[in-house]
């Protein structure tokens, strides 16, 4: 037999075999038939060329090295292969690199919301909630709007068309964030001092500026000798804390049915002056609606546009924004 012509038909059976291992095991069994180190064609190779003549011998002996060579190094990269994650499972390449996860954000209200209660806690106001869907008592009565005041205008709200039905008299979705402040003052002995955000809702034509919903925050404190220079202090260290030491506040006289006195709340930054908001003196008949005596007690309340301070203090001017779901928009923040 010729030496030569074995060690070429062990290479190409070899290197055969390794590329038909279709597993693990059967690449392990073709290592054992043509590496393996007690028997097998490799040692049957050796043999052999024991057998050559000396001067044969070098020339074999080198083909033979390198062969072997070839071969473990085919062994070896079919193992590799064998061991990464099929190439193609069912028409997905699992070995493309996935499509990388987006991390979400905070809605920018909810950001905006965040910061306030967090402003208002280190002035010392708790932060409670309020229901949405409200009774003509907490949303009109209570607060000394009487049934002729505009307020209660069937257009200007949204009434539930089922509330007729229900015993308690007509449902609506809250008009204002103030139904807190009564519902607050029923449930606690004065001293009060809290703040509620959170979604109020009027039948506006929606623009720019207008939102058939909206957020606000409201204010109450209530305690002994409460005046009209603490709610102007209040609101000023609320304001600079959220936009800068740059903040003016100003009082312009107004009327609301639950406050007396009564005012706009004006606030300068930048450029030029903005409303944000009403507020006021709590009226003695609300103290007296919920039990509180007003010779005893006495407080303010106020009410701020949540949308309108995190509208001015990032250049956003377009209401409507807030409420589209535009992740374009939105991951800005
Ligand atoms: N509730 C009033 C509004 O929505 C604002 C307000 C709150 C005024 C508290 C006075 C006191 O317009």
């Amino acid at each position: 037999m010729d030496a030569a012509k074995e060690i070429a038909e062990y290479e190409r059976a070899a290197l055969a075999a390794i590329a038909a291992a279709a597993d693990a095991e059967a690449l392990e069994a073709a290592r054992v038939e043509f590496l393996g180190k007690k028997k097998g064609r490799l040692k049957n190779l050796q043999k052999l060329l024991g057998q050559v003549s000396a001067e044969e011998r070098p020339v074999l002996g080198q083909k033979f090295n390198d062969v072997k060579t070839r071969v473990t190094a085919a062994l070896e990269a079919r193992r590799a292969e064998l061991d990464r994650p099929a190439a193609a499972v069912e028409g997905i390449d699992v070995t493309l690199p996935g499509k990388p996860l987006r991390l979400g954000k905070r809605h920018p209200l909810t950001q905006t919301i965040g910061e306030f209660k967090s402003i208002m806690a280190r002035l010392g106001f708790s932060v409670v909630d309020g229901p949405e869907i409200e009774d003509e008592k907490h949303n009109f009565e209570a607060l000394n709007i009487s049934a002729i005041h505009p307020a209660r205008d069937p257009l200007d709200n949204f009434y539930l068309a089922t509330a007729e039905s229900r015993s308690g008299g007509p449902l609506l979705l809250r008009s204002q964030t103030s139904t807190v402040q009564i519902r607050v003052m029923e449930n606690t002995p004065p001293p009060v001092r809290i703040v509620s955000l959170g979604r109020v809702y009027r039948p506006d034509t929606i623009d720019a500026t207008h939102s058939c919903m909206f957020h606000q925050m409201e204010g109450l404190w209530i305690a002994e000798g409460v005046t009209l220079a603490d709610l102007k202090t209040v609101l000023r260290l609320f304001a600079t804390s959220y936009l800068g030491d740059d903040v003016t506040i100003r009082f312009r006289p107004s009327f609301f049915p639950f406050t007396e006195p009564s005012v706009e709340v004006d606030m300068h930054w930048g450029d030029d002056w903005m409303e944000i908001g009403g507020a006021g003196m709590v009226d003695p008949n609300v103290l007296r609606s919920v039990g509180y005596d007003p010779e005893q007690v006495t407080g303010f309340a106020f009410g701020l546009g949540i949308e309108r301070f995190c509208m001015r203090r990032h250049g956003i001017t377009d209401i409507r924004r807030f409420y589209e779901n535009d992740v374009r928009f939105l991951q800005q923040f």
